[in-house]
């Protein structure tokens, strides 16, 4: 059977949970899509660092971008190292070089997507990103296939896996603020810089990915309320529940007229309400409906083989498609629904 070589981009949690995802369900993947897959190569900032993690006589482990770039034997390129730059470029230069990428970086893709995968597009190439928004929830694929004849009047939900993490702690535990981050940083929930984590930005980006989707717009951050839960006390988390109610820091996007409001912030939830009752690092993403009404989607919003397993899902879409000659449109289906939308309006 034919072998399908990965370039992974980063080894942390993610980059950890998706070797070890490809490593373990070789038959499952080979079964679904006639390809064997195996990680070939490894870019990290520290080889010393990571060289116990990886077993280098099979893997090349390596600290030079070039060592995927120029190998034509790479098909598909993981990037996990998060941040705008210099994922960006580095996206755009495997891009160009043919190759498919899959991310789970939604700081780029919330804020360069659509430049990203105009050049996909004009390379013949897949770029997928399902592990960007709320973690092993595979919600943009749901978003694309399950509601591509409904009109999405509203989505809301928790995104942010760290924050959700911190607010059960404080709710449940009487931790303070400091020690609840602490902890979630040492799972390996938080970003590297947790600031976006705790001030909301990390929850933005995935809204403006999900306004994507759902409503074909290209928010921006500047464009939308922002705020965190940094300055979050145990008095605050105590006074809400001796009201009957949970804090909960939610992402909200939502059709209005001819344009789409959206915003993240803390908010007094219900304590009955479904989203007051997910806890720890779980996410849940409550999609309406026109036709089909209120759906809610929970799962594992951060963490490592959560995580993978959306990588992952992308890894065998573009495998198929690699197989099928298909390659190239994947998820930038969602232009076309954009389209819809704007034909409708
Ligand atoms: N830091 C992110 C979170 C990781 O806590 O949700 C997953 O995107």
């Amino acid at each position: 059977m034919e072998t399908i070589k990965i370039g992974l981009i980063g080894l942390g949690t993610v980059g950890s949970g998706v070797l070890q995802m490809v490593e373990n369900n070789q038959d499952k993947i080979s079964n679904i899509t006639g390809r064997q897959l195996s990680v070939k190569t490894i870019v990290v900032r520290n080889v010393a660092k990571h060289r116990d993690d990886v077993d280098t006589s099979r893997i090349n482990l390596t600290d030079n971008l070039d060592d995927i770039v120029n190998d034509p034997e790479i098909g598909i390129v993981v990037e996990v190292m998060g941040g705008i730059h210099p994922a960006k470029e580095i996206i755009t230069q495997l891009l160009t070089a043919k190759k498919h990428v899959v991310t789970a970086n939604k700081d780029l893709i919330a804020s360069a997507g659509e430049e990203l995968t105009s050049i996909a597009q004009q390379n013949h190439c897949d770029l997928m990103y399902e592990a960007s928004v709320a973690g092993g929830i595979p919600i943009l694929r749901t978003i694309v296939n399950s509601f591509s004849a409904d009109q999405i009047l509203e989505v809301k939900g928790i995104v942010n896996g760290t924050t959700n993490y911190i607010l059960t702690q404080m709710q449940q535990k009487n931790w303070s603020y400091a020690d609840a981050l602490q902890k979630a940083q040492e799972l390996g929930f938080a970003e590297s810089d947790p600031t976006n984590d705790v001030d909301g930005i990390d929850a933005a980006y995935k809204m403006i990915i999900l306004s994507q989707f759902s409503f074909g717009t290209h928010l921006k951050l500047n464009e939308m309320k922002v705020s965190g839960i940094r300055h979050m006390q145990l008095l605050d988390v105590e006074t809400a529940a001796s009201l009957g109610y949970t804090i909960k820091l939610l992402g909200i996007a939502r059709r209005i007229n001819d344009g789409v409001f959206a915003e993240v912030g803390p908010v007094l939830v219900p304590a009955d309400h479904p989203l007051a009752t997910i806890n720890n690092e779980n996410n849940a993403v409550m999609v309406t409906g026109q036709a089909v009404g209120e759906t809610l989607f929970y799962g594992p919003g951060a963490g490592g083989l959560p995580t993978a397993n959306s990588v992952l899902s992308d890894i065998v879409s573009v495998t198929k498609n690699i197989v099928l000659g298909t390659t190239g449109n994947s998820f930038n289906n969602y232009q076309n629904q954009a389209d819809h939308v704007k034909a409708d309006e």
